[in-house]
């Protein structure tokens, strides 16, 4: 089998097999982000340059270095290939410059988005950001736009990854959405307003890497650092049932797919299970699920300390929180979500 060295790690890998997928079969810090390819979805990937690397040497057969930087998830490797990423100032430099760019358009709204703790783009710019814009233009502003009665749409905070869009021509029978115009015109939309409704749609949400789609039923309800990942799983004629719960105590706040080391969903899951099945009545709760060890969800490492599935939370919180949900919800935020849209 050919062999590719990456930050000069060697490893083995089938023929045809991306740099991306052969760094993530090393693991580790070398491993490229990625903001658009996704590993489930055909014909992702070669949309946002994240995952640009220097390859230092292009393989055994023909030495010669390649002139410029490649995407690592659609270039496949040769034997003998040599790549740099985290080892290559210039890839490095590079990659602040593509974060510069997602940011152009992307407000910086992470305090009042869903997505907060959970997003790759928060994830790039944390380690690649700067602290100061060089944008002077107007930033492209849209309206929110509820797609279906589960879905809404921020189309300020969207990186156009196409990922939903591969979502809904790849596990449902009758795509509704898509990327209309060309340029920095360019926006995900319906055609004609249309709602996003098949059984499958839900797991838009889940490959989006941004906070531009988010599940109705739990905008706004919680920071995703406040609740307990557990997996859980029930019979579902659909789908294979197996999901993660996230609860405040013993409410389950939200359900989404199982994500892997990449946030890549394991298994997708049905509308049902995802918007529908809220009591924890509904679910076999397996245990805490296993995330990683610097997640702003790992704050009080309670992996730890719990060894059965058994929270108690004291009723006195429950009613604060129902008091909090009152004073935030859907309707109470619309009143402060306006003015923000116009500067977004
Ligand atoms: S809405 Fe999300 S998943 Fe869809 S193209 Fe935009 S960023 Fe990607
Ligand atoms: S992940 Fe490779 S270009 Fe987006």
């Amino acid at each position: 089998m050919p062999k590719v060295t990456i930050d000069g790690v060697t490893v083995e890998v089938e023929p045809g097999t991306t740099i991306l997928n052969a760094a993530r079969k090393i693991g580790g810090d070398l491993v490229p982000p990625a903001m658009c390819y996704y590993s489930k979805l055909k014909g992702s990937g070669g949309k946002c340059r994240v995952c640009l690397v220097e390859i230092s040497k292009g393989s055994e057969a023909n030495p010669t270095p390649m002139p410029k930087l490649q995407a690592s998830c659609c270039t496949p490797i040769a034997d003998g290939m040599e790549v740099k990423n985290m080892t290559s100032p210039k890839v490095q430099d590079m990659r602040k410059g593509v974060v510069e760019f997602l940011l152009i358009n992307h407000p910086l709204d992470c305090p009042i988005c869903d997505q907060a703790g959970e997003c790759d783009l928060q994830n790039l710019g944390f380690n690649y950001g700067s602290q100061q814009t060089r944008y002077e233009e107007g930033r492209r502003t849209f309206d929110k736009i509820d797609i279906g009665d589960k879905i809404q749409l921020h189309m300020t905070r969207c990186i156009l990854c196409y990922r939903c869009t591969y979502v809904a021509d790849q596990l449902t029978d009758n795509r509704v959405h898509g990327i209309m115009n060309r340029g920095d015109a360019s926006e995900i939309s319906t055609y004609i307003q249309n709602a996003v409704t098949n059984e499958m749609s839900g797991n838009m949400i889940d490959v989006c890497p941004v906070g531009a789609l988010t599940d109705k039923t739990f905008r706004f309800k919680s920071r995703v650092w406040f609740l307990k990942p557990f997996d859980a799983h029930r019979d579902c004629p659909t789908c294979s049932g197996k999901v993660t719960a996230w609860m405040f105590g013993k409410e389950i706040y939200r359900v989404t797919a199982r994500k892997d080391a990449y946030h890549e969903v394991e298994e997708f899951i049905c509308n049902t299970c995802r918007f529908d099945k809220k009591d924890v009545k509904d679910w076999t709760v397996e245990g805490p699920r296993k995330f990683e060890k610097d997640s702003v969800i790992n704050q009080n490492n309670y992996v730890q300390h719990l060894d059965k599935v058994e929270i108690d939370t004291d009723p006195r919180l429950l009613t604060g929180r129902q008091e909090d949900r009152k004073a935030i919800s859907m309707a109470g935020v619309k009143s402060y979500e306006q003015p923000l849209s116009d500067g977004q």
